[in-house]
C-alpha cells in the first residue's frame, strides 16, 4: 500500500527498464506498493536484484532480466519474461538511460572526471562541439532513443496480442525542451524521445495503448550526484532556474508514472508532464 492507500495496479504486470537504480527503481517499488508484479530490466544485475528484493519486501512479486536497452533481442526477452513469469503485460516504463557514452550508474569517480572535462569547456563551449566523438554521440542515441523504441516494440506487441490494451510511460527530460539542461547528445536524444512519444501516442491509440512521457527536472539520483561538487556559483545559477529551489526525488517521478499508467489518466496520450519544481515557468 502507498501512503495514499491507492491500489490501482492489483493483478497488473509492469516492465521497468532501468529498474536497478534511481527513477526506475522508485517506479518498481511504487507500482509494487499499488499491487503490481514487476519485471526489473537493466544492465546492472546487482542493482536489479536489489530492486527485486525491495519489491518482495513490499509483499509483491518481481523478477530481474538483464537488458542492454539498445539490443532488440534483449528487449524481446524482457517482454517474453513478463508473459512467461506473470502471464500478462500491462504497463511499460522506459527509465534506462545514460547522460553520456561512458556513464555507469553509481560510478561517482567516473562522473567527477566527466564533469571536470565539461567544465574545461565552460569559457568556449563551441570547442566541445568539434571535439565530440561521433561514436559516443551514437551510443547515447542508441541507448536513450533506440532503446525506448525497442522496448515499446517488444512490450507493445505483447499488449496487442493479449488484447487488453495498456499504457506506456517514456522518461524524457526537461532537456527535451531546453538545451541548457543536459549535454549535447543527451538533449538531442531526449528531444527525440519526446517526439517519438507523441508519434507513438497517435499510432498506438487504435490498439488501445496510451503512450505518455515524463520530462523530469533535476532529480536526486546517481545521474545528478556530481552536481553536489559544482562550484557554488554554478549550483546557485542552476537553482535560480528552479522556482522551488531544490532538486526533486525519484519518488516524485514514480508517482507521476503511476498516475499516467492508471485509469485516472485514461484520457491522456501523447502528453509530457514535467515534475521539475517550476522549471518551465519562465
Ligand atoms: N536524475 C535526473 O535528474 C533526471 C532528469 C531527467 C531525466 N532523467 C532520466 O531518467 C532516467 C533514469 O535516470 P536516473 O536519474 O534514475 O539515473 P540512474 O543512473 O539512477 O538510472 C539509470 C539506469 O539505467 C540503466 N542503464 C544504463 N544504460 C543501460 C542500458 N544500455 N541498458 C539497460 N539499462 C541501462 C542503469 O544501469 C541505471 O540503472 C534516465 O533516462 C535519465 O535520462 C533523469
Amino acid at each position: 500500500m502507498t501512503e495514499t492507500g491507492l491500489q490501482r495496479f492489483s493483478d497488473r504486470v509492469v516492465v521497468v527498464t532501468g529498474g536497478a537504480n534511481g527513477i526506475g527503481r522508485a517506479c518498481c517499488t511504487r507500482f509494487a506498493s499499488e499491487g503490481a508484479s514487476i519485471v526489473v530490466a537493466d544492465v546492472d544485475a546487482v542493482g536489479g536484484n536489489e530492486t527485486v528484493a525491495m519489491v518482495e519486501a513490499l509483499g509483491a512479486s518481481a523478477t530481474f532480466v538483464r537488458l542492454d536497452a539498445s539490443s532488440r533481442l534483449d528487449n524481446d526477452e524482457v517482454a517474453s519474461a513478463a508473459i512467461e513469469k506473470f502471464g500478462r503485460l500491462d504497463h511499460l516504463v522506459t527509465a534506462a538511460g545514460i547522460s553520456h557514452a561512458n556513464y555507469v550508474s553509481g560510478d561517482a569517480e567516473n562522473e567527477m572526471k566527466w564533469m571536470a572535462d565539461r567544465l574545461a569547456y565552460a569559457e568556449k563551449p563551441h570547442l566541445e562541439v568539434f571535439d565530440y566523438d561521433v561514436e559516443e554521440f551514437r551510443k547515447v542515441i542508441d541507448v536513450n532513443l533506440v532503446g525506448t523504441f525497442l522496448a515499446v516494440q517488444a512490450c507493445g506487441a505483447r499488449m496487442v496480442d493479449a488484447g487488453n490494451g495498456g499504457s506506456i510511460v517514456t522518461i524524457a527530460s526537461i532537456a527535451a525542451k531546453h538545451p541548457d539542461a543536459g549535454p549535447i547528445a543527451y538533449t538531442a536524444s531526449k528531444s527525440a524521445v519526446w517526439m517519438l512519444t507523441k508519434k507513438l501516442g497517435r499510432m498506438l491509440a487504435s490498439a488501445n495503448i496510451r503512450v505518455n512521457s515524463i520530462g523530469p527536472g533535476f532529480i536526486e539520483t546517481n545521474m545528478t550526484s556530481m552536481l553536489d561538487e559544482l562550484p557554488a556559483d554554478r549550483m546557485e545559477q542552476l537553482l535560480t532556474n528552479i522556482p522551488m529551489a531544490k532538486r526533486g526525488e525519484a519518488g516524485d517521478i514514480a508517482a507521476t508514472a503511476a498516475f499516467l499508467c492508471s485509469a485516472d489518466a485514461k484520457y491522456f496520450t501523447g502528453e509530457i508532464l514535467h515534475p521539475a519544481g517550476g522549471y518551465f515557468t519562465s
